[in-house]
């Protein structure tokens, strides 16, 4: 059952559209990320659903009800912001306290609603501290709480862990995670960081420029991105894109570039001859034997794998994965090649349309049209 649904929304500031046409459609109890540079839309969309902005078009309904004109306190939902915003001469228990009192809470009910939030959040030895004497990871969690305790129908979380060091952020993401499950509640979280998105999401809105450029499961969005937008958005290291041209020899698709082809397997529909982008990611690139020669510019050890970035014909940069045992060194020539089977290709421009259609994976066999056309929405 759909949750939170966005039909045609807009929302613009004077003459810029900040957000455009977006249709989103959360089913309930869904972990929805908003994922996308910074810029693209994604707090206006979230104040839009918390009713702190209202949409200039379109239709915004939250379970069963129209919401468009209704006042935050009449939406059921919850918002945590980057900053936690704690009261800071309230103690944590005021501050977890805070709503319920607004809302006219008789005392008896708030001391147990606040008890059992603090439970869950472990928050209970500290409840009567102030915010200073609180560590970051702390704090966002009273934030959290905060917002926990009326027990809302649909939880809206902007950044909530982009303050936190890197250590923190990763352990706070588990226990996210945890409490979504445990919950069982919507949530619909904001993010620039395509990690966090990965990792938390069932499903991943991925914006730019107001718009919505995809929306589908993780690896979906990993695997089959709807364009060269999603795909170069998507991964660590990022994909490596080649400007190029497809042509077709003897009924085969092939893709040229400066200084190396490859075949271009599994195009759909839509691909024609012309101006094209080819995207493999370090992972599709062997290095070691192959047509494509390199000079290696750098090699990133990361303990359990080397990251190799080689240059490739006239200033193109092509990043690869080795096993840390085989040596690469800078400044050697190496042998490059492309798994065809892993290539994704791209109609021109930034946000071109993928051309080739479901590739297999050696884990599993092909998405089927279905997940793709969901994706592609
Ligand atoms: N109140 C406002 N007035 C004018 N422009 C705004 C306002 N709020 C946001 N914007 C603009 O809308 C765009 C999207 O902003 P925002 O939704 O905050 O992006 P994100 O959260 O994805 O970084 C930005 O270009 C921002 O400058
Ligand atoms: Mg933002």
């Amino acid at each position: 059952m759909a949750d939170v649904v966005l039909s045609n929304v807009n929302k613009v500031f004077g003459t810029f559209t900040a957000v455009d046409g977006l249709n989103l459609d959360i089913r309930q109890g869904e972990f929805v990320s908003l994922l996308g540079p910074s810029g693209c839309g994604k707090t206006t969309t979230l104040r839009m659903l918390a009713g702190l902005e209202f949409p200039s078009g379109g239709e915004i309904r939250i379970g069963d009800r129209m919401v468009n004109d209704l006042a935050p306190g009449q939406r059921d939902i919850a918002m945590v912001f980057q900053s936690y915003a704690l009261y800071p001469h309230m103690s944590v228990g005021q501050n977890i306290a805070y709503p319920l009192k607004k809302r006219g809470v008789a005392k008896a009910e708030r001391t147990a609603m606040v008890a059992k939030t603090a439970e869950m959040l472990q928050l209970t030895p500290l409840l009567n501290r102030k915010p200073r004497e609180l560590s970051g990871g702390q704090q966002q969690r009273v934030a959290l709480g905060r917002a926990l305790v009326r027990d809302p129908k649909v939880f809206l979380l902007d950044e909530p862990l982009s303050n936190l060091d890197a250590k923190l952020r990763g352990y706070m993401r588990a226990e996210l995670i945890e409490l979504h499950q445990r919950l069982g509640r919507t949530m619909v979280y904001v993010t620039h960081d395509q990690l966090e998105a990965m990792t938390m999401s069932d499903r991943i809105a991925v914006m730019e420029s107001g718009k919505l450029q995809q929306f589908a499961p993780p690896q979906v969005v990993y695997r089959e991105p709807a364009n060269r937008f999603v795909a170069s958005f998507i991964g660590t290291p990022g994909m490596n894109i080649v400007d190029g041209e497809l042509l077709q020899e003897n009924g085969r698709w092939i893709f040229q570039s400066q200084g190396f082809s490859v075949d271009a397997p599994n195009l759909g529909p839509d691909a024609q001859s012309g101006a094209a982008a080819m995207g493999i990611r370090p992972e599709g690139l062997s290095i070691g034997t192959g047509p494509i020669e390199g000079v290696v510019q750098l090699v990133e050890q990361t303990g359990h794998e080397n990251i190799v970035v080689a240059r490739v014909g006239d200033g193109l940069r092509m990043t690869g994965r080795t096993n840390p045992d085989q040596p690469v060194r800078a400044g050697e020539t190496i042998k490059l090649s492309i798994d065809a089977n892993k290539a994704h290709f791209f109609a021109e421009g930034a946000t071109g349309k993928r051309l080739n259609k479901a590739a297999a994976t050696s884990d599993g066999p092909a998405k089927s049209q279905s997940a793709l056309k969901e994706a592609t929405s």
